[in-house]
């Protein structure tokens, strides 16, 4: 079976773009892949962090994971910093990444602009996360498109370590969905739809209360036209609202124009508001009786352990290959 490997930070609320771009493919996978599903912390970490905040949101994300469908029977469900591996093979790979490489990162370049001092851990955060994916040698990194880049440069030094070392990593594949990949900020559709945005009002955060996604979705950003129709160049709030309609309700995108033609905007928000909503409410109940349970604690420990056995096989497989002398 192919290994499928990914992360969400535990920063901020998770969204419907973390749902539709990756969560939901998670759960997909799960059945037929060899899945581990890790909540990043140590990423989290490269911007300045509270640290109850950071505890809470770690397990919130994990037991968000759950309640989205993740059965910790078939996927690995954990924290990044149980698996010590993740930051030795890290260091490891930011050995054999450039200066340049990095300073090319569009991520790094969003997250660094206007800061008077970046610090250094959100530089070198792709060899991490290329270290995240290779310590499992994974095939499959379900992810939204914004991790495109990083997906590359972690295939770049997959390669580059395989002819200085020695074959030994496989080329993943990042597993990106056709639709959804970018789903737009409610109220700029030049913006992806992101956690640490600070409008609430653009984004829906997976917690959201009903009111609260009904509200969000009459108040999103439409555009002065009456048609319900898909042109993401021409109409792209409202392409970014049909995207969230077809995923929330298992349409296409085609289904929803032709079910909204000769229609205007009003019903349109109006019935995905209920689409979201219906989408999400399952999800929050399964969230409340997880947290209640108190069983995550346990999820992420025998996540852990399971995700640190594939780990220790390759750090030292690979230490072995670099030259370290065996312990
Ligand atoms: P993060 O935490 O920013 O986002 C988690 C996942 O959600 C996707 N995503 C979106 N997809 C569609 N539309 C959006 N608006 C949207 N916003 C976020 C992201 O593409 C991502 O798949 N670096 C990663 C975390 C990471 C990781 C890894 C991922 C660390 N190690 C190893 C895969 C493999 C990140 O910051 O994701």
């Amino acid at each position: 079976m192919k290994r499928v490997l990914s992360g969400i930070q535990p920063s901020g609320k998770l969204t419907l773009g973390n749902y539709i771009g990756a969560l939901k493919n998670f759960v997909t996978l799960q059945h037929d892949h060899v899945c581990n599903f890790m909540v990043v912390d140590l990423h989290a970490i490269t911007v300045p962090q509270n640290p109850a905040d950071l505890r809470e949101q770690s397990e919130s994300v994990a037991a968000l994971f759950v309640a989205a469908g993740i059965d910790p029977a078939k996927a690995n469900v954990y924290m990044q910093s149980h698996v010590r591996q993740h930051a030795q093979l890290g260091w490891m790979l930011t050995t054999l990444t450039s200066m340049g490489e990095l300073e090319r990162m569009t991520q790094f370049k969003d997250k660094s602009a206007g800061k008077e001092s970046v610090g250094a851990g959100l530089f070198v955060y792709p060899a991490l996360m290329a270290a995240d994916i290779l310590i499992y040698n994974a095939d499959l990194v379900p992810v939204g498109e914004d991790q495109k880049q990083h997906l590359e440069l972690t295939r770049d030094l997959a390669g580059r370590f395989n002819s200085r070392y020695g074959e030994y990593f496989k080329m993943p594949e990042p597993y990106i969905p056709k639709v959804g990949a970018r789903i737009m900020s409610l109220d700029d559709a030049s913006k992806k739809m992101s956690k640490s945005n600070p409008n609430p009002g653009s984004m829906i955060a997976l917690l959201d209360t009903p009111d609260e996604i009904r509200k969000k979705i009459s108040r999103a950003t439409t555009d002065s036209g009456r048609e319900v129709r898909f042109d993401p160049a021409n109409k792209p709030e409202v392409s970014n609202l049909i995207t969230i309609y077809s995923q929330c309700s298992g349409l296409s995108v085609a289904e929803v124009e032709a079910r909204y033609e000769g229609q205007m905007y009003g019903p349109f928000k109006k019935d995905l508001a209920e689409v979201v909503v219906s989408e999400l409410e399952p999800l929050q109940q399964r969230y409340r009786d997880i947290r209640q349970s108190g069983e995550i604690r346990s999820i992420l420990r025998q996540g852990a352990e399971k995700a640190s056995e594939m780990a220790e096989k390759t750090l030292t497989d690979v230490q072995q290959l670099m030259g370290f002398l065996p312990y």
